[in-house]
């Protein structure tokens, strides 16, 4: 068993492979005494033997300790947890009561002697991949009253006093994810995303240390919150030098009716504490993905997406052609993106109205279907199911659909209104619309589209008089139907998408099988977002395509093979106009297809390696094999000056006895691959490589 309890001291040892959680529970409150390392059972019951502050008798008591910081009493921090009595009382006072212990999994109790409010603390540990799994329950045991919760965070959780720096993702449209460390100041840091979605100014996990962790070594302790919604991440250091982070669901208009009997549970924010630095931390975060997240580790296919080569002027021919093309090259999977629905001229029409537009597609979708069939590829297809364009059949039939109040006027971005998914008629037509799709077409993939955030979060007949609901209620609709698609079409995958990278998230990765992490397809912004990525987030589900130069976004001229191995490192997507293509270009792109294929397992499998430290402009990658059996290696330069070509990264991770041939050369050891290394030959600009390397 990952948990064990010790009752003369009344603390829990949660142990994962490497390490160790342990709580006690002393006056009422529970203490996280140690998050680290891993302890032996004796030095756990040891540690809750110390004297602990504030000391006892002292009349500051912390209210529900370290994991859980409730509103009410003298310890004045951030609130986890905020709730209000029909009496009017504010203030909560929990007592830790019963545990109850099942496998991997460990449920504290607590309850407020005065009313009807029952707390679960819920940890799940995995033990092979270091992670623990933290959530809230709440339920209203009452039968009469509503308890009106006003914030819910899914862990109050502390940090280690000598924590001194925070990283984490950053960024906006077109520049999402960016990798930034941050020193932790007094008082408070903060990072969110609001209406209702994860957002593209920061994603929803972090990793603090002492200052000194480096790519390969130093202690880190980490969090991702799975949550595809409004969320805030806060880490305060209190006057008595205390660190702690509350992280959940946004309090920002939150308000949730409690009603007797009901239960709610908050999202899962997981834990991952490590030894091997920022780079040990990201492989331990892909891994846990690659054992308990993602359905499948299978690399996912090549795919083509037509939006940057038609935009919305999608028609049969012009989808075939490309088709043809894509297929040329070695695609798997061919995607036809925004434009083929009715009325979708443009960004202003045709929002809910979900099937092919006659002038566009005269015989339907089939047709298509068909040809990118007998290619030999897959057929998937763009739909951004919770959305509505006022121009479209579905907002005229169904006007109060959407979010709105119903005195203002709705307002609209990118033209279009969000549909209340927490309407169970709503829900319904969501669903039956995509089973329809799915049901009636040989369709494998759905890209899954949402551009705009809620910004009138009215909800006039909420049948509770509780319209704030919708936070909550909106994602269990996405969640819902996401899961109901995975069980009655399991061959179909989804890829997650919100005007680029909006929704980066735990929650999302779990539902879908894929992910869109920004518009930005320039190779060169793309290093470093894709760098963003990867920290946290797994590489196996990070779709980049290889577009047109120089890219729309910022003009840049790049080299066709740069910008395949920039997409190369993650899941390879082609998105250009694919009949602009020389033919040369064309049997280039089906050999770096081909290479690719050679390397992708090794890519969405392996363990990945941000190598270092380089000169400046210079950027190397390994995927290494976790058994060993090769790696691939992937350089970049940009800016390089003076002739300067010749760059020496080493290897690391490969077995150290085993012999290995890089390219054509002669085979040497994984130990000297490792200590010595290979030279990379990068000069100029936007110069790459890809060095596969292979057991001899
Ligand atoms: C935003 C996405 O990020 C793009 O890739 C594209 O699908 C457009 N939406 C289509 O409207």
């Amino acid at each position: 068993m990952a948990i064990s309890y010790d009752r003369p001291s009344r603390s829990w040892h949660l142990r994962t492979a490497h390490t160790s959680y342990v709580l006690a529970t002393g006056v009422g409150e529970l203490a996280l005494l140690h998050w680290g390392k891993a302890l032996s059972d004796e030095d756990a019951i040891a540690l809750a033997g110390l004297p602990r502050p504030p000391g006892p008798g002292s009349s500051w008591r912390r209210q529900g300790g370290d994991e859980l910081a409730e509103y009410g009493g003298p310890d004045l921090r951030l609130p986890s947890l905020v709730v209000e009595f029909v009496d009017g009382t504010r203030t909560l006072d929990l007592i830790v009561g019963s545990y109850f212990l099942e496998d991997d999994s460990l449920d504290i109790e607590l309850a407020d002697p005065a009313y009807p409010l029952h707390v679960v603390l819920r940890y799940d540990v995995y033990e092979d991949t270091d992670v623990i799994t933290r959530s809230l329950q709440l339920t209203n045991s009452g039968t009469e009253e509503p308890i009106r919760i006003h914030a819910l965070a899914s862990a109050d959780i502390r940090l280690p006093e000598r924590a001194s720096r925070l990283s984490h993702t950053f960024g906006r449209w077109g520049a999402e994810p960016q990798l930034e460390r941050v020193p932790i100041p007094e008082g408070r840091l903060e990072f969110d995303g609001r209406g209702g979605q994860t957002g593209h100014r920061a994603q929803p996990w972090f990793t603090v240390d002492d200052g000194t962790a480096t790519e390969e070594s130093g202690e880190t302790w980490s969090a991702s919150l799975a949550w595809t919604g409004s969320w805030r991440l806060a880490v305060e250091r209190l006057v008595d030098d205390r660190l702690h982070a509350v992280f959940g669901m946004h309090d920002l208009d939150f308000a949730f009716d409690l009603q007797p009997e009901e239960e709610l549970a908050t999202p899962e924010v997981a834990l991952l504490y490590h030894d091997g630095g920022f780079g040990g931390t990201s492989r331990a975060w892909h891994d846990h993905y690659r054992q308990h997240v993602l359905r499948s580790d299978e690399p996912r296919p090549v795919l083509y997406n037509s939006w940057e080569a038609t935009y919305f002027d999608v028609t049969f021919r012009g989808q075939a052609l490309l088709a043809e093309r894509a297929a040329r090259i070695g695609c798997e999977l061919f995607v036809v993106d925004d434009g083929w629905f009715t009325g979708r001229k443009d960004d202003h029409a045709g929002l809910g109205d979900w099937t092919a537009d006659p002038t566009k597609l005269p015989g339907g979708l089939d047709p298509l279907i068909d040809r990118v069939r007998q290619l030999g590829m897959r057929f998937g297809l763009w739909v951004e199911p919770e959305m509505v364009n006022p121009d479209s059949d579905l907002y005229r039939a169904h006007p109060d659909w959407v979010y709105h109040f119903p005195s203002r006027p709705r307002t609209e971005l990118r033209n279009q209104l969000v549909l209340n998914l927490g309407r169970a008629d709503v829900r319904e037509f969501v669903w039956s619309t995509l089973h329809g799709l799915l049901t009636r077409h040989d369709i494998s993939f759905l890209k899954w589209d949402f551009n705009r955030p809620v910004t009138d979060p009215g909800w006039p007949d909420e049948p509770h008089g509780n319209p704030q609901r919708l936070w909550v209620e909106h994602v269990r609709g996405l969640y819902d139907i996401l899961d109901r698609i995975r069980k009655q079409h399991p061959a179909v995958a989804v890829e997650a998408c919100s005007g680029g990278g909006g929704r980066i998230d735990l929650g999302m990765i779990g539902h879908t099988d894929q992910v869109w992490i920004s518009d930005n397809t320039d190779a060169y912004d793309r290093l470093s977002l894709q760098n963003g990525y990867a920290q946290a987030y797994p590489v196996a589900t990070m779709v980049s395509w290889v577009t047109g130069s120089p890219s729309f976004i910022n003009g840049r001229t790049a080299p066709l093979r740069y910008r395949f191995h920039v997409a190369m490192t993650g899941v390879l997507g082609i998105g250009d106009d694919l009949t602009s293509w020389t033919d040369d270009e064309l049997v280039e792109a089906a050999g770096l297809v081909e290479e690719y294929k050679e390397v992708r397992d090794l890519v969405c499998q392996g363990d990945r390696y941000r190598l270092g430290p380089l000169p400046a402009g210079v950027e190397a990658i390994a995927y290494v094999d976790r058994d060993g059996r090769g790696a691939v290696l992937f350089g970049f330069a940009h800016g390089r000056r003076f002739g300067d070509a010749r760059v020496r990264v080493r290897v690391p991770g490969l077995e150290p006895a085993g012999r290995y041939r890089v390219g054509a050369g002669k085979p040497i050891s994984g130990r000297v691959l490792g200590a010595y290394g290979v030279d990379l030959e990068l000069a100029g600009d936007l110069a790459s490589v890809m060095l596969p390397i292979d057991p001899a």
